[in-house]
């Protein structure tokens, strides 16, 4: 009864982790295969340390490359791995390319499939995202949800009720996890901080930093800002090469700093005044945590983070955003709730609905 669990992007690690630990309580046969599409020390190989995960058992080394070719290349190596092992089930989380390429291997091959995080919906097709979101969930036999929103995305694109389980969030589960640790840490300390009298700030969508205008306009808006409060800004490979090429450069004010560990990383975030963001991830940790979240985008797949949480989604017009920001900082903020089944619980709902698929 092998299964096979991927991780492949920085986000799928602190999904898939307490999975994985959940699987091997229940004494089930995991191998993790890790696609490589994301490859530095800090996009990936920290995260097995800081999340206490076995190295993975099989690494497919495709790096990066337009979507197209990264997509077919991760097909074509994890369909080997398939053909080898015959794994029970493939479990997916997220949604990236590898996601996407693995689910669809698991499909022509019918092989069972779980999609970790399915149903949401930015309803934004020009998300590369989006695509590979609608795409897994239509060929998955397990659809795990961790919002409402998700389970009547999926009953409005005709999936029965019996495939969709309404589980909570598996990266909450890291969150709860590891919490006390990272501000034990205080990571603050090591950038010359207080706690929660910076703005934690991160930017790595196409839309937003592939664009010069675009990215120009963030940068001036980060300079703005930094003259009220100061910004940390850890930055992603993809915006760090666009700076690079445009030659944009920040003020004394603002902390450029290289990805973060994951520690170091929800240690800044519990401790931050303010967080301006375009990651989907941190829409929900920031709503957990009940910090304040300005979400620089037009459109989010995880509308619980908006009607529950501290989350303040405000488009991309850098006065209007800044005019939100300012008023946040003046005390305009919103109380917030964890939302339903965010309690630290949701790998032992899916292990467990795993283990009777299996049976
Ligand atoms: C990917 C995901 C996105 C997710 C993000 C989190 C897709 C379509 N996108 O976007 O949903 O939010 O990861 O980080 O799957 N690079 C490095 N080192 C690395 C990885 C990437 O330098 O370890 C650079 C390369 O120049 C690469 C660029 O970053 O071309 C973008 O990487 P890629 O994996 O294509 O997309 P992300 O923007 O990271």
């Amino acid at each position: 009864m092998l299964i096979l669990s991927v991780v492949g992007a920085r986000p799928n690690f602190m999904k898939m982790a307490p999975i994985i630990l959940e699987l091997k309580n229940l004494n089930m046969h995991n191998m993790l295969i890790h696609t490589g599409q994301h490859y530095d020390w800090n996009m990936s190989e920290v995260f097995f340390k800081d999340l206490s995960i076995k190295k993975p058992d099989i690494f497919l080394n495709v790096g990066s490359s337009s979507h197209s070719v990264q997509t077919a290349d991760v097909m074509v190596k994890f369909e080997k791995i398939c053909v080898k092992h015959k794994p029970k089930l493939i479990i997916v989380a997220g949604d990236v390319n590898s996601t996407l390429a693995c689910a669809l291997v698991a499909a022509k091959m019918c092989i069972p499939l779980a999609h970790v995080e399915s149903g949401l919906r930015s309803f934004d097709n020009k998300m590369p995202e989006e695509i590979n979101r609608i795409l897994t969930d239509r060929i998955s036999d397990l659809l795990f949800v961790t919002e409402k929103s998700g389970i009547d995305n999926l009953i409005t694109e005709g999936f029965s009720r019996e495939k969709i389980h309404f589980v909570g969030n598996s990266m909450i589960d890291s969150l709860v996890t590891h919490l006390d640790k990272a501000i034990q840490l205080k990571p603050w300390q090591k950038f010359d901080l207080e706690i929660n009298t910076y703005c934690l700030i991160t930017m790595h969508r196409p839309s937003n930093v592939d664009n010069d205008e675009a990215l120009k306009n963030i940068i001036s808006m980060l300079n703005n800002l930094s003259k009220k409060i100061p910004v940390i800004f850890p930055v992603h490979p993809r915006t760090r090469n666009n700076l690079k090429k445009l030659s944009l450069e920040v003020n004394n004010n603002v902390i450029i700093a290289d990805p973060m560990s994951y520690l170091v990383f929800i240690g800044l975030l519990a401790k931050a005044r303010i967080v301006i963001t375009d990651s989907g991830g941190i829409q929900e940790e920031t709503t957990f945590l009940g910090i304040q979240c300005i979400t620089f985008r037009e459109n989010t797949e995880r509308p619980v983070t908006i009607n529950e949480g501290t989350n303040h989604l405000v488009g991309v017009n850098v006065d209007s955003v800044l005019k939100k920001i300012n008023d946040v900082l003046n005390g305009e903020t919103k109380k917030g709730n964890v939302p339903e089944k965010w309690d630290g619980n949701s790998s032992k709902r899916i292990s467990n609905i795993i283990a009777r698929f299996l049976k």
